[in-house]
């Protein structure tokens, strides 16, 4: 068998990429999976042809520099304009010239959406049971500060009273970690997006985002959705959250875009098709998402927040994805953008 049979009997989407990042040649696996043909993505740029939001520029200089393999989990690839997946990115380097790039579409991915990965549910599990224990002895350790306190003069009370308002603290976040395992299977109702939308955008205006100028960009036309009330508002409340807190006290501003667009097709393993035309857009002219963790955002536990729990949106990525739904970045410094793509309501029957 030469090289050229193995090349085109390997089930596996591969891409040969040049040093300058362009695309040599695709395997007939990637050309299946792209729905294009060799000839046509020959020549053009690496990001353009796998969608994955990755700096692959970046990568490649560093297998380069580092002579290792790159593997990276659970990103999300624009297969059209209309599909994306869930796939595993695998980066070799060839030779000095060249470098492979293996793409694995997850097959147990089922559901769509920036899925909160296997490991990450697991994490979150065992998590909630220590959050659970942890509880008791915490309430046990505040109490005794607390009747330690009585006999202590005031200039001492400063240590009892750390101790204290450390333990709530901790409470504070264990009590978010377990109602984040909470979190029932949504209860899908025909919606406006903009009753909702706009409940949030009030809340902010008055709470946590009044330093910031919210503006409304919304297309009334829109359709209902089908989404479950109460977890849709906590999804937008956590974007707003997030962007009042990454912008500074002055020139913040968080636009609030709703738009359709026939677009976005969601393939599911063994589903139907879902589409997703109905767009909610958070965007905010803060820094942008930080780079080190710009890839992670979604898991559970990872902030660049001195005092985030990293749980927003990993929340928000369970919830989107219990909703079949979709959720997107777009960020660079300047201009974070969040957008979800949500259903159209079925027809009432009636
Ligand atoms: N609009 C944004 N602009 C810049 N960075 C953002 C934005 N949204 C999220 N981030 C970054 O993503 C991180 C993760 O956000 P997430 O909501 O999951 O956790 P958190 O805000 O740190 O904590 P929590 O929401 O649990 O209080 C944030 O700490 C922040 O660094
Ligand atoms: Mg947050």
């Amino acid at each position: 068998m030469n090289i050229s049979n193995l090349w085109n009997a390997y089930p596996v989407p591969s891409f040969l990429i040049d040093r300058g990042g362009c695309v040599l040649s695709i395997n007939p696996a990637a050309e299946s999976l792209l729905n294009s043909s060799q000839k046509s993505v020959k020549g053009k740029s690496c990001g353009d042809v796998i969608q994955a939001g990755l700096d692959f520029a970046g990568l490649f200089s560093r297998i380069h520099h580092d002579q290792n393999d790159i593997n990276i989990n659970d990103i999300t690839v624009a297969i059209d304009q209309k599909t994306a997946l869930m796939c595993n990115i695998q980066i070799a380097m060839m030779d000095q010239e060249q470098v492979l790039v293996l793409v694995l579409p997850r097959k147990n991915i089922g559901r769509g959406g920036m899925a909160v990965g296997s490991a990450a549910k697991s994490a979150i599990g065992m998590a909630e049971m220590l959050a659970h224990e942890i509880k008791n002895p915490l309430a046990g350790i505040t109490g005794a500060a607390q009747l330690l306190e009585m006999n202590l003069s005031a200039q001492d009370t400063e240590m009892t009273d750390l101790i204290v308002s450390e333990a709530k603290r901790i409470v504070k976040l264990l009590d978010q970690v377990e109602q984040f395992g909470n979190v029932s299977l949504p209860t899908l109702k025909s919606v406006n997006i903009h009753d909702i939308v706009d409940r949030a955008r009030m809340s902010a205006a008055v709470g946590f985002a009044s330093h910031v100028t919210l503006i409304e960009e919304y297309d009334p036309s829109l359709p209902d959705t089908y989404v479950d009330p109460d977890q849709f508002m906590q999804v937008i409340l956590n974007l707003l959250k997030n962007a009042a807190e990454a912008l500074p006290d002055t020139h913040g501003e968080i636009r609030i875009r709703t738009f359709y667009e026939q677009g976005l097709r969601l393939r599911r393993d063994g589903q139907q098709t879902a589409f997703l035309p109905l767009q909610v857009e958070i965007i905010d002219n803060g820094p942008g998402l930080p780079a080190d963790i710009a890839r992670n955002v979604f898991d559970p536990f990872v902030s660049g927040r001195e005092n985030g729990t990293g749980l927003g949106l990993a929340l928000v990525s369970k919830i989107i994805t219990d909703h079949n739904a979709w959720i997107t970045i777009d960020s660079q410094p300047g201009r974070c953008a969040f957008r979800i793509s949500l259903p159209i309501a079925p027809k009432s029957k009636d």
